[in-house]
């Protein structure tokens, strides 16, 4: 694996060159970096399931360098559909469409639809506009883990398994897209993220279903136990946090805490880890200070998150997520 530092010309064009003979290159963009294959070439997309561990029938978002490619990929194309990509592409929000003729099955895993999105990201958007074509990615971590916001984290977790790693420095919205399913009667927010379901709402000047339940996998990947570090997450209210921290210390585990707010009167045995300034703050360093969590050996780590507004939902969400089950 080479990669480097600095993701100038050369490394444009070296990941260019790696998507092209059918390898994987993981790149930044704003949200979480993901784990691009070319998205015509089907061996390529089904190395990129393996590597991830990820179920085959969990489909590929694609990414597009350019809004006039949207009609190589997706056809019906909704009027909405055509709002949207012009409010927010480049931007968070991946849109699930009738896919057309040249989506192959590997990167939807057999469904009629697919999922697009132009990703809000200098070095990304060259890296696609000099390819060319669509880049199937998943987010380059492995199957039900926390998703990497740094280069270095997806060093950490997939090493050598990645033929190209694209560093664009750390990611400025930290939590994965948004996604709105446009390919029925009414839109869907399947997944909440950077951008508000209700600001969808007024872009579009009408109501949006958020998908909540556990009916059968609308985005399969929204499975209840996902993002999931090893250090056990309980979300707690903030008057809360210090009672808690005594109770888990004196049963002899190590605690963290994760505020939005500044919380006073914690035992100093207590780890505070730092989180960015309000919600678009805390959702921009949450992946990384859940690495940390288990970087520093912490046994429990209690998060009191910002208001479920904006994209304090999307927060809400992945902690929800990581605080149901701990893979061991
Ligand atoms: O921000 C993001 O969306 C990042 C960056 C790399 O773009 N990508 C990402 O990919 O989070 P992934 O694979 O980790 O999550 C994509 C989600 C999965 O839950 C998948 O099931 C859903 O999108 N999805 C993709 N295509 C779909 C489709 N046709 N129908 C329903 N859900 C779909
Ligand atoms: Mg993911």
């Amino acid at each position: 694996m080479v990669d480097d530092p600095k993701a100038g010309i050369g490394a444009i064009r070296r990941a260019v060159a790696v998507l092209s003979s059918g390898g994987l290159v993981a790149f930044p963009t704003e949200t979480v970096y993901g784990l691009g294959a070319d998205a015509s070439n089907p061996t390529a997309v089904r190395r990129v399931f393996e590597v991830k561990g990820r179920p085959v029938d969990h489909p590929l978002i694609v990414h597009l360098g350019a809004l006039d490619q949207l009609d190589d990929w997706a056809r019906d194309v909704p009027d909405a559909a055509r709002v949207l990509s012009r409010t927010f592409w480049p931007g968070p929000l991946t849109m699930i469409l009738r896919r057309s003729n040249r989506v192959v099955d590997e990167v939807t895993g057999g469904r009629e639809t697919v999922g697009l999105r132009i990703p809000d990201h200098g070095v990304a958007l060259e890296m696609l506009r000099s390819f060319g074509g669509g880049v199937a990615a998943p987010s380059a971590n492995r199957f039900g883990r926390v998703s990497p916001t740094s280069a270095d984290h997806v060093r950490a977790d997939l090493g050598d398994d990645v033929d190209f790693i694209l560093d664009g420095g750390p990611c400025t919205v930290g939590v994965e897209s948004t996604i709105v399913d446009l390919s029925g009667d009414e839109p869907e927010v399947l997944r909440p993220g950077g951008i508000s379901a209700d600001l969808i709402s007024q872009v579009l000047a009408m109501p949006v279903r958020l998908w909540g339940g556990e009916r059968d996998v609308a985005a399969p990947g929204t499975l209840a136990s996902h993002y999931a570090p090893e250090v056990r997450v309980e979300i707690v209210a903030v008057d809360e946090v210090p009672g808690r921290c005594v109770e888990v210390l004196a049963s002899g585990l190590r605690v963290g805490v994760l505020g939005a707010e500044e919380i006073h009167d914690l035992p100093v045995e207590a780890v505070v880890l730092e989180a960015g300034g309000g919600p678009d703050g805390f959702a921009r360093v949450l992946y990384e200070r859940l690495r940390d969590a288990d970087r520093l050996g912490l046994d429990i780590l209690l998060v009191q998150p910002p208001e479920p507004i904006g994209v304090g939902v999307a927060i809400h969400d992945r902690l929800k997520r990581a605080a149901h089950v701990r893979p061991r």
